[in-house]
């Protein structure tokens, strides 16, 4: 891993174990973009530089000399607005004259070992010896603009990440209309496709590939967080590329706001990818000597198809982007009231279902939604966080007590962005909610949107939430954001400045989440947005697992957890077992497969527990004993995609293998079964050398035949059945 500057020719090759990423200075001191895919030799470097001007119409650069160069044409490293290059910008500035066009020239660059933070947002991070960093200062000599591009390499993975400063060195205020995270231009895009995760509740992270297209197609969100609909994530590969061959470049963002990444097929067949804040209602003003940095962009590539991409995207994001004690820490075996109560409980039934929960290997009981003020439906008291004694009588200490004393532990939903129309602190302060004055402020779930830029905001919860959690042991925070933002508008910030609070919003979001954890370092937090709604980097970096979806169900699990699995980990992906019929689609599904699903990720229950009969407590028994034994090779292992759940739509397989490729966990369920005789499940990621026994049938056999030939399953499995297999090493 290394990055290297070579001044004869003024290129800049970045190194990780296994990818190159090239870029030039041009003569002109525009920022070029040679290359990016796997490793090549330094001393050929010079063959990847190139210029083109195509036609006489097209604006260039006029400069004494021979060469002709045109941005319209050119593989641009980061594109700006207006000056001749026509497709996506990646930045536009509106300085004193009053113009958008904004073009950026080298000026300098530094090298160093490490990585550095963004101020205030959360990133991926490296000690010195994990990650080299690249940044190039540039400068719009007319808007006075300072534009620092910083690129950081990896060197244990083929990964790497870049954002943006933008610093106003003018003597008066400018404003960005747009600064994207990334700017990747390809050269020839013309076999490519391009994936990306769409859904809604209930059915989010749903995978979609087709050919990129003349124009651009993009995807993104306007609704204050990443979203159900699309996540901030894009891959670009090429037509051939499969699970586990051929090119794949990934693109994920760490923000858990408006986005846009978009892809962009020119008429001459090169493609331009754009990742960062949405510039759809944003703007941002900057005065004169201000920074302004964007979100981190992550970008994967990988020569080993899908599978190779997810798998460097996993390691990442567990071993540089998770923090604090519970980054390798196991996760509680977890049992949720919400499925099993909704609002209805009190200090007794949340204590039953704990003891029984207790006497199964459940280690943690989570009181959902409803513990709070005179909460009782979703229809008021967001906002007034006291514990409402009348349900639970004792109070939270008493509770908690009650059920430590089981041996577990004790967690609790908060929802703190958003307030009840009828609660306490909307009519003490109905200003700190998002407003537009004269306008109608939309109302979604009886609920508001509370003004997360004000520090006083921020202070109120923060208090709340301290106040809760220092009475009483609490080991987890469930945190949750159930609808969407709408009139946008901050009651404390100048009308010039409306245009920066969704963004606004996030950094405070960020602000408070950092200091709940710096105040309480040990505890366990979850994301949640009325189940996948923002399932994004960012949330990882505060906490280690998201609330997948609302949608419990084990066959509709399979969509929403394999399309998930594209960037994040299973460590992340909150997943339980839930009652049958199944409360959001009435499908039936057994036991064991309800179980064998939610292994895939962080594993819990989220049902009446007392009520199932003896037979099936023993099979959550089996189940919490199953979790400890597979956990390490679950959770640290490599994941291969076996069958893809919308290839066929029949079955769907997965499976983990240990780093060291001494164990593996294999998932296999059959969605609509047919008339096959014998099925045959082939393995991946194994050493094919070696020799495996399949604890399941006693057979031994090479990791090759397990891989080539796959594991013979003969038994008439229904639909909605599962298996699992566990392979250990036995050489
Ligand atoms: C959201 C969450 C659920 C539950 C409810 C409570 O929908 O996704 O898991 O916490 O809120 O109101």
């Amino acid at each position: 891993m290394s990055i290297q500057y070579y001044s004869d020719s003024k290129i800049f090759k970045l190194d990780s174990q296994n990818t190159s990423y090239v870029l030039q200075v041009e003569s002109h001191g525009y920022l070029l973009h040679l290359y990016y895919g796997a490793l090549i030799p330094d001393a050929e470097l010079g063959y990847l530089s190139y210029t083109c001007y195509h036609q006489h119409h097209m604006p260039r650069v006029e400069m004494e000399g021979p060469v002709y160069f045109s941005k319209d044409v050119n593989r641009m490293e980061y594109s700006c607005n207006g000056c001749g290059d026509f497709r996506g910008s990646a930045l536009s500035i509106v300085g004193s004259i009053g113009t958008a066009d904004t073009d950026i020239q080298y000026v300098s660059h530094k090298i160093y070992e490490g990585k550095p933070k963004i101020e205030g947002q959360p990133a991926t991070y490296a000690e010195e010896n994990e990650a080299q960093t690249l940044e190039i200062l540039c400068k719009d000599h007319v808007s006075g603009a300072e534009v620092t591009l910083f690129y950081t390499v990896f060197s244990n993975y083929g990964a790497m990440t870049r954002h943006v400063a933008v610093r106003n060195t003018s003597d008066s205020a400018m404003n960005i209309q747009r600064v994207f995270s990334t700017c990747l231009d390809f050269h020839d895009a013309r076999d490519m496709d391009v994936i990306h995760l769409y859904g809604n509740w209930g059915r989010e992270q749903r995978f979609e590939r087709t050919s990129l297209l003349h124009g651009t197609q993009s995807v993104g969100s306007k609704r204050g967080g990443s979203s159900h609909m699309h996540n901030p994530f894009i891959a670009i590969c090429s037509h051939d590329a499969t699970e586990e061959f051929g090119d794949v470049y990934g693109i994920n963002l760490v923000y858990t706001g408006n986005f846009m990444a978009s892809a962009e097929m020119d008429c001459d067949g090169g493609a331009r990818v754009l990742m960062g804040i949405n510039p759809d209602g944003f703007s941002w003003c900057l005065e004169a000597g201000e920074v302004f940095y964007t979100p981190e962009a992550v970008m994967v590539y990988s020569n080993e198809g899908l599978g190779g991409m997810s798998r460097i995207f996993h390691r990442l994001y567990r071993n540089n982007l998770c923090r604090g004690p519970w980054k390798n820490k196991k996760r509680p075996i977890l049992i949720n009231n919400w499925e099993a109560t909704y609002f209805d409980f009190n200090e007794e039934k949340l204590y039953d279902i704990a003891k029984t929960a207790s006497e199964l290997g459940i280690e943690m009981l989570v009181m959902d939604d409803g513990w709070f003020g005179s909460r009782n439906s979703s229809e008021s008291a967001l906002g007034d966080w006291f514990v409402n004694e009348e349900k639970l009588k004792g109070g939270l200490g008493k509770l908690t007590e009650h059920v430590n004393a089981l041996g577990m532990k004790f967690g609790i939903w908060f929802e703190p962005e958003m307030v009840s129309r009828d609660s306490e602190l909307f009519r003490t302060h109905p200003e700190w909610a998002l407003q537009t004055p004269g306008r109608h402020m939309s109302i979604a779930r009886h609920q508001y949107v509370l003004d997360m830029s004000r520090q006083d905001v921020r202070d109120y919860l923060f208090d709340c939430i301290k106040k809760v959690l220092d009475n009483a042991n609490i080991a987890y925070v469930k945190w949750d954001f159930n609808r969407s933002l709408t009139e946008v508008g901050s009651a404390l910030l100048e009308n010039k400045r409306q245009q920066e609070v969704f963004h606004r919003y996030v950094l405070g979001l960020y602000d408070l989440l950092e200091k709940l954890l710096n105040a309480y370092p040990d505890l366990l937090l979850e994301g949640c947005a009325s189940g996948g709604g923002r399932f994004d980097p960012a949330w990882l970096y505060y906490a280690p697992q998201i609330w997948t979806s609302d949608d419990t169900d084990a066959i509709e699990r399979l969509d929403i957890q394999y399309g998930t699995s594209m960037c994040y980990p299973s460590s992340a992906m909150g997943s339980h077992v839930s009652a049958c019929p199944n409360h959001q689609i009435g499908r039936n599904t057994s036991l064991q497969t309800r179980g064998d699903v939610a292994m895939a990720g962080t594993f819990g229950y989220e049902l009446d527990i007392t009520k199932l009969s003896d037979e099936e407590k023993e099979i959550v028994r089996k189940q919490c004993a199953d979790y400890h034994k597979y956990y390490d090779v679950i959770h640290y292992g490599d994941l291969y995609r076996l069958i893809s759940p919308w290839k066929d739509r029949t079955r769907c397989a997965w499976s983990y293998v240990s780093e060291d490729k001494s164990e593996a966990f294999v998932t296999y369920v059959v969605i609509r079964c047919d008339i096959h005789e014998r099925y045959y499940l082939r393995l991946a990621g194994l050493d094919p050398n070696r020799r495996y026994l399949n604890e399941t049938t006693g057979q031994i056999l090479s990791g090759s035949t397990w891989m080539n030939a796959g594991i013979c399953i003969q038994e008439r499995l229904q639909d909605f059945t599962s298996r699992t297999f566990h392979f250990v090493a036995v050489d």
